[in-house]
Parts: structure tokens; C-alpha cells; sequence
């Protein structure tokens, strides 16, 4: 039997009818935009992450854009991540008005490395005004959170903003805190494969300030708090009814979701953990990852996932190509090497199938086919 990397029908078998009835609600309320259902949504979401506040956006890209710009980034400021992310976190950077800068990452955990963040920041504020980031963002890549500890105390101490990268990270904990109330805010994806996806695009921003998500709430519907009163330049980044009532649905389970993705992620770490051709992704014992991927490194990736292909099995790659070496951002003016171990990663890395409703026979299915490769 073939196995997929995702399967979301799977998961709306059970939930069919009370999702068909978001869609027969809408149509009878023809409340398409705003309304109740957001509200409601997001007063449930930021119950469940644990902030003050939580606004419904468009997308996960408009969470990081918007935030940004809600937090006071604006033209000509620089704003530091990490290269190894989905380019959605660099897009919302230049898309704020500011210049993207990179720190290379842990290459034990793929996270952003406070050591490294710490020497750029000191190289930084050594130099002219201009040099100096405003902002930090920690991606929490394949759902485990980056150390914010250490984050937050750098920036703490040169004073700069930090927006969590949280698209990946529902649920996930540091040292006992939920990935979403760390930063000054944070950024959520409902993109249909996160642990919490939508029935299309839509995402949120939570945060504890009520003045972020006071600019937010403005920001994301033409920066007006009264119609066709404009306190400032706003776009059009409202998160829809339909998605908001297809979330509230879902949400419920989303930890009993995030429970069975840990299992499998389990039994993937206990097959893989002796192989000496296969590096895992290192998740430290006071994180609780929300296991959005799951992913291995090894010299030989390209034939390990022609391998796997065929046996039926489906895998992918999060991300091949680091930022910093995409074309569109040949400007920045980085090279081969300028970030090994984001480049070592993006060559080596391969994302095995993780979705609640795998299960734990398949997830076997998908370790004897690793097990069988032989290089
Ligand atoms: C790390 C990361 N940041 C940002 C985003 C952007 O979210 P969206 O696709 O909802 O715009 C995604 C998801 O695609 C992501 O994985």
C-alpha cells in the first residue's frame, strides 16, 4: 500500500458534518467576512496558546508581515532569521520595508543558534546605526520551538523586537511555555497541512501587548477601526468566516492530533537513532515539539528518496535550497558558504511522512522500507 505524505481527507472523515455545517451556517448567514465566528475563533485560539490576544489574518505570511509591521519595523530597519526557513519569513521582512539578515543555525536542532546570533549581534552594534537589526525572528522549524531563552536575553539586551516564527509550531512548549507567548508576538500559519490547517489560506498573530494587536486588528482590514475611516495605510488581510468556523472545528483536537504525531515521531526516533548513515534533527528534553515534520538527514538523501519512492512511499524536502542561495535574493549579496550549516542541512535533509492519522503500523511500514536501504 502506498503511503502519502499528508493525508487530509483522512482527517475530515469524522468531522465531516459539523465542518459541512460551517459552510451551510455561512451560506444561510451569507456572513463571509468578520463577524462572530472570527471572534470567536480567535478568542478560542489565544485560550489554547495561552496570550492575551490573538488576530485572525489572511495567511501566515500576512501574520509575520502585519506583526512586523504592527511592532514598529519599518523601511530601512533590518530584521535578522535564519536562512533555513520557508521563504514566507524573509518575504514578510523585505514586504515590511526592512533588509533581511541571517544567523546560521544549530546544526544539531536546524534552529536559529543564540551563540551565533550573539556574534552578529555584537559585530553589528560595533558598526554604524544603519548596521543595526531592529528585530529578531526565531523560526520554530518542524515544530520545536528555538531557544528563547537565550533569544530573549539578547534581545533584551541590545533592545531589539521578537517576532516568533510559530507557522510550524502549534502546541509545541519551551521549557513548559507555549511556542506563541514568548515573543513581543508570533505568527501562525492555517495553511491546510500545518497541524491546524483551514479549508484554504489563513493564519493569526497572537501576542500579550494590547497595542500590537490593537495596530494589528486596523492593519488587517485597510487600517481602519471605524468604515472608511483610515488611521493608517492597512491591506486587505482578514481571516474569512468559513476559515475561522473550519478552525474552531478543529482546534478541539489539536492535541490529541499532536500526541499521535508524537508517537510516530517516537517509534521514527527509536528505529533511526543507531543508524550510522542517518542523523536525526536533536530535540532538546525541555522542548515538547509539535511534531509538524519529521525530518533526517543523510549523504545519501537524493537515493534514500528514490528508494523510498519506490515503495510507495512519499517524502519531501524542508527546504532544499537555503535562503540566502535563491536566486531572488542574489542581491543580499551571500554566497556557497556563507552559512554551512544551513547549506549542509538543505543538502542532506529529507522529511519522512508525519500526519496524526499515519498511525503506528504504517509509520513501521515507512522504517523497515528506511531500514531495507542500502546505499
Ligand atoms: C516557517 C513558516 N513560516 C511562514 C509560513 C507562511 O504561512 P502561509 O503559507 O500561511 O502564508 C509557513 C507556511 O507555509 C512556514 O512554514
Amino acid at each position: 500500500m502506498a503511503i502519502p505524505f499528508l493525508d487530509l481527507p483522512a482527517q475530515h472523515v469524522a468531522l465531516k458534518q459539523e465542518l459541512m455545517r460551517v459552510f451551510s451556517d455561512a451560506l444561510d448567514s451569507a456572513g463571509f467576512i468578520g463577524g462572530p465566528v472570527v471572534k470567536d475563533f480567535e478568542e478560542d485560539f489565544s485560550a489554547f496558546v495561552g496570550a492575551k490576544y490573538a488576530v485572525g489574518v489572511a495567511n501566515g505570511t500576512d501574520a509575520l508581515r502585519l506583526a512586523l509591521i504592527a511592532m514598529g519595523v519599518k523601511a530601512g530597519d533590518r530584521v535578522v532569521t535564519v536562512p533555513n526557513t520557508f521563504i514566507a519569513t524573509t518575504e514578510a521582512i523585505s514586504q515590511a520595508g526592512a533588509k533581511i539578515d541571517f544567523v546560521d543555525v544549530d546544526p544539531d536542532t536546524c534552529l536559529m543558534d543564540p551563540n551565533r546570533l550573539e556574534a552578529y549581534l555584537k559585530r553589528k552594534f560595533s558598526g554604524t546605526q544603519a548596521d543595526r537589526p531592529s528585530a529578531i525572528i526565531p523560526v520554530h522549524l518542524y515544530g520545536q520551538c528555538a531557544d528563547m531563552d537565550a533569544i530573549l536575553s539578547l534581545a533584551r539586551q541590545y533592545n531589539l523586537i521578537v517576532l516568533e516564527d510559530a507557522a510550524q509550531a502549534h502546541g509545541a512548549t519551551y521549557k513548559g511555555k507555549a511556542a506563541g507567548t514568548m515573543g513581543h508576538a508570533a505568527a501562525f500559519s492555517f495553511y491546510p497541512g500545518k497541524n491546524l490547517g483551514a479549508c484554504g489560506d489563513a493564519g493569526v498573530v497572537t501576542t500579550n501587548d494590547p497595542a500590537i494587536a490593537e495596530k494589528l486588528a486596523m492593519l488587517r482590514d485597510h487600517g481602519q477601526k471605524t468604515k472608511y475611516y483610515h488611521a493608517v495605510e492597512g491591506c486587505n488581510g482578514r481571516l474569512d468566516a468559513i476559515q475561522a468556523g473550519f478552525l474552531r472545528v478543529k482546534l478541539p483536537h489539536l492535541a490529541m492530533w499532536n500526541n499521535l504525531r508524537r508517537q510516530i515521531a517516537e517509534a521514527y526516533d527509536s528505529a533511526f537513532g543507531d543508524i550510522d548513515w542517518i542523523r536525526l534533527v536533536k530535540v532538546h528534553p525541555y522542548n515538547v515539539s509539535s511534531c509538524h515534520l519529521y525530518v533526517i538527514h543523510s549523504r545519501h538523501r537524493d537515493q534514500l528518496q528514490e528508494h523510498l519512492k519506490n515503495n510507495g512511499i512519499a517524502t519531501g524536502m524542508h527546504y532544499p535550497l537555503p535562503l540566502h542561495l535563491q536566486k531572488c535574493y542574489a542581491h543580499l549579496g551571500f554566497k556557497h558558504g556563507s552559512f554551512p550549516e544551513a547549506e549542509r542541512s538543505g543538502a542532506e535533509l529529507l522529511s519522512l511522512p508525519m500526519f496524526p492519522e499515519l498511525g503506528i503500523d504504517r509509520a513501521r511500514q515507512v522504517i523497515d522500507s528506511v531500514l531495507a536501504f542500502s546505499a
